[in-house]
């Protein structure tokens, strides 16, 4: 059926600013490709578990954000706040509740897409840069939990932190100077509260956010890897992504090549 003149004006208004947009920075053209990429038919559910850690770690940023408007970061106030956010701020229990236990959530997720990931082999070429990637957001997750637990100033928060920061002092040469650091000072006190707050609300999750970024370019620059027992290859054909590097270090060296007195 044609589309009666007032449609195609309402249509023709809709898609201006899109096509003002695209225009101008070839966003709309990148975010139809994002969505619209070709993935295994037969994906599954253990698949989304990436989404599902991504989906956790922005509702930490969000929660945080909210409590961060009423957390004051020195020892005199610090459990203070932490009392006015749970009993005195309008729904300040459910913020801190989500994200006193989100944190947990994030990291479990990440463990259980890392296990997704070891157990379809999709670790391997050409996708051992994201698990590399993959490697140190496990770590900062984990340290982004380190840094929060203190936050709090109770006494389960001093006493963690300090068996935290002695173990660190064990470590071998370096030991002594990533427990001074982390203290800032000799004992643990205001200056290792506000250096625990801003490792956990800017340093952390900057550097999280950005290796999210790379992460997910990585994903869709080579594709998401079809389960082991599926019939069909990996997401992408591998030509696509075939290293210019070396030969013998990066490409394969075809085995007549690469037997020895040849
Ligand atoms: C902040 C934490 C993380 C987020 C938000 C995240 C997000 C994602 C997403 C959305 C995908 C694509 C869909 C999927 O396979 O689930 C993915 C794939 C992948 N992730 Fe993660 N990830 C995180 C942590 C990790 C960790 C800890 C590892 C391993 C050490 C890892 C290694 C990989 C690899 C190798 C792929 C490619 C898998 C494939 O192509 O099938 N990621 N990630």
């Amino acid at each position: 059926m044609a589309k009666s003149t007032r449609r195609r004006q309402v249509e023709a208004a809709a898609l201006a600013p899109v096509d003002w947009l695209e225009e101008r920075s070839g966003l709309v053209g990148g975010i139809k490709y994002f969505l619209f990429r070709h993935v295994p038919h037969d994906v599954n559910w253990m698949q989304t578990l990436g989404s599902a850690a991504l989906t956790a770690f922005i509702v930490q940023a969000v929660t945080g954000v909210v409590l961060a408007m009423y957390y004051k970061p020195d020892p005199q106030n610090a459990y203070e706040s932490i009392q006015y956010i749970t009993h005195d701020v309008t729904l300040g229990w459910l913020v801190r509740g989500m994200h006193k236990w989100g944190a947990s959530v994030f990291i479990i997720l990440m463990f259980l897409h890392m296990g997704r990931v070891f157990l379809f082999g999709a670790y391997k070429y050409p996708r051992e840069l994201n698990w590399i990637v993959g490697s140190l957001l496990l770590v900062l997750g984990m340290l982004e939990g380190f840094t929060g637990y203190l936050l709090p100033w109770d006494q389960t928060a001093y006493w963690a932190t300090a068996v935290g920061i002695n173990l660190n002092a064990t470590a071998p040469f370096l030991g002594p100077f990533i427990a001074d650091f982390l203290q800032g000072g000799a004992q643990i006190g205001p200056d290792t509260i506000s250096r625990f707050y801003s490792m956990h609300m800017l340093l952390i999750p900057g550097a999280i956010i950005g290796l999210i970024t790379l992460h997910l370019y990585l994903v869709v620059r080579l594709g998401v890897t079809s389960p082991p027992w599926s019939g069909t290859a990996a997401g992408r054909k591998r030509a696509e992504v075939v290293a210019q590097g070396r030969e013998g270090l990066i490409r394969e060296v075809p085995a007549t090549e690469s037997e020895p007195g040849h």
